[in-house]
């Protein structure tokens, strides 16, 4: 029998079992976690018991998942469709040696730019630009965006805020109270091209000239394609290139980090790559069983692939962490919502789950309902640290922990008929209705959580945690035998867009377009004004 088929039948085998009873075995709580020097990653309330990981491990071990991670360290080209390396952990290589991409190495480039971007941010910070705005989106937006907001307590230098949306809502509300004068636009985008970017860009430019700024002193741009950056007349000496081995998702340590630099300093930049280039190390050295990514990875792979849970819900415990599951997003189901396998054949299992979720405790009053209660299991990924920053409300952060640790445990433990029964009896109801009131207030448990806990957000440790889901992804992908860093499934709708734009504007007419469409566009022009 293979290894996927192994697995099934195991999990058809113990699928009912209650979780509370695998802690009979003794230290499950300590043999099921994975811990690092400031970190632990406990996958204790998840159905998987010794002989299931051995079996995940094997099934790492056949798809080569260690001598993959190796080709892409050493910058071999992975991201086969698009005949690319994929190397942004060079981005955070600071002093790891040379990282040799035919035949050249790639280090002093990026170290070049990362001592440009220092220099930069320090002027920023010393000058009197009071507000920064990011103009990208995607892996232009999110990373930065996400990383910004992590690490408010460390921002002292200029006010950082980001646009992405086309919807003029999004620029006009941002740029609103923004002295034109004091406002340091930063165009982030890989290809130059996203027309959302560059509509965002050219109203930021417009609005800069029309205020009295100067739009030659307050643009920089983060890009590969600095012809077009020149093109669109952004200073070459404020304009900060990396290469095409850096994929969009993947971006944030370098150039597309520069807002994040400015706001935090580059020395706490420094710890974030740090925190990342730390979770590297681990990658690569950490046999499988101590891996935090791998087992991270299996632990979805045994959700997702075997176990058939098509969502996976971010749960931080964390209210600067509100924009993870956003970031996660773009990262997982960009990277692994693919049908077809690196050879061109169609996938043998289901690929990325659905990644959401939202900030604890918000989501626990909006859709944990139907996470304990609902009729499908999805599986949830918890985010804790020990302390919050607000030193002078530590109840605050009592409260926080309490709620997050809660919610495993209920989730795992559920409540029996039998309990719900006796708290209807305790509430004086009996015969019919308390039957009913109580089948109401069973919840299943055995819905499996896995819980991230550190010390503190800081940058290092954001680092660390952006780079063991960035290999989660990777191990996924080379187990279910995907490409983790194209994206073509983006390109139809964009190029659908470009088409139908004059057709909005009545410039062209509806033939061709779809009886649906047609009738959507003639909704538009009846009621546009
Ligand atoms: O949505 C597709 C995508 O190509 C993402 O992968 C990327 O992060 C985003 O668009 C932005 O692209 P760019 O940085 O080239 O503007």
């Amino acid at each position: 029998m293979n290894i996927w088929d192994s697995l099934k039948s195991r999990h058809a085998a113990i699928k009912d079992r209650p979780l509370l009873a695998l802690f009979e075995e003794e230290n499950r709580a300590d043999m099921f976690c994975v811990e690092l020097e400031n970190m632990r990653f406990d996958y204790s309330k998840t159905n998987i018991d010794p002989d299931t990981r051995a079996d995940l491990l094997h099934l790492a071990e056949q798809a080569c998942v260690a001598e993959k991670r190796d080709a892409m360290f050493v910058g071999r080209r992975i991201n086969e469709t698009e005949d690319r390396a994929v190397l942004h952990t060079a981005l955070r290589n600071l002093d790891g040696g040379p990282v040799i991409v035919e035949g050249d190495d790639v280090m002093p480039g990026v170290l070049d730019t990362l001592a440009a971007m220092r220099a930069f941010a320090d002027k920023i910070r010393a000058s009197d630009i009071t507000d920064v705005v990011n103009i990208g989106i995607g892996g232009s937006d999110l990373g930065p965006a996400m990383a910004a907001a992590a690490l408010a307590p460390y921002h002292d230098g200029p006010r950082c805020h980001f646009v992405s949306n086309v919807d003029g809502a999004h620029i006009a509300d941002t740029l609103h109270g923004l002295d034109a004068k004091t406002t340091l636009v930063i165009v982030a985008s890989k290809t130059f091209t996203t027309i959302e970017t560059m509509t965002n860009a050219r109203t930021a430019r417009a609005w800069i000239k029309d205020h009295g700024g100067t739009p030659a002193r307050q643009f920089a741009a983060l890009s590969t394609a600095q012809d077009r950056t020149a093109e669109f007349g952004i200073d070459p000496a404020q304009v900060f290139g990396f290469e095409d081995w850096v994929g969009g998702r993947y971006s944030v340590w370098g150039p597309i980090g520069l807002s994040l630099m400015i706001a935090i300093g580059p020395k706490g930049f420094d710890a974030f790559l740090r925190g990342a280039q730390a979770m590297d190390r681990h990658f690569v050295a950490a046999d499988p069983l101590e891996n935090m990514p791998m087992m991270l990875a299996l632990v979805g792979i045994w959700h997702n692939q075997i176990c058939g849970y098509t969502s996976r819900a971010v749960l931080p415990y964390d209210q600067r962490l509100t924009y993870l599951p956003a970031y996660l997003q773009q990262l997982e189901m960009e990277s692994n919502g693919k049908s077809v396998q690196m050879e061109g054949a169609d996938t043998e299992h289901h690929t990325g789950p659905v990644v959401w979720g939202a900030a604890g405790t918000n989501g626990q009053h909006a859709f944990y309902q139907l996470i304990h209660q609902g009729t499908r299991v999805i599986p949830c990924e918890f985010l804790i640290a020990a302390n919050g920053h607000e030193t002078d409300l530590a109840h605050h952060h009592t409260l926080l922990i309490a709620n997050c640790l809660a919610q495993s445990e209920a989730l795992m433990r559920g409540r029996h008929l039998t309990e719900a029964r006796k708290l209807m009896e305790a509430k004086g109801l009996s015969g019919d209705e308390l039957e009913r009131q109580a089948r109401h207030r069973v919840f299943p448990g055995n819905r499996p959580s896995t819980t991230l806990l550190y010390p503190r957000l800081d940058p290092f440790t954001l680092g660390q945690i952006i780079a063991l889901y960035e290999h989660r992804v990777f191990i996924e992908g080379v187990i279910l035998n995907i490409n983790s860093y194209d994206q073509w499934g983006v390109e139809l709708g964009k190029e659908l867009a470009t088409s139908l734009q004059p057709v909005v504007e009545g410039d062209a007419p509806t033939d061709g377009k779809d009886p649906s469409t047609a009738a959507l566009v003639t909704y538009i022009h009846k009621h546009r004004v």
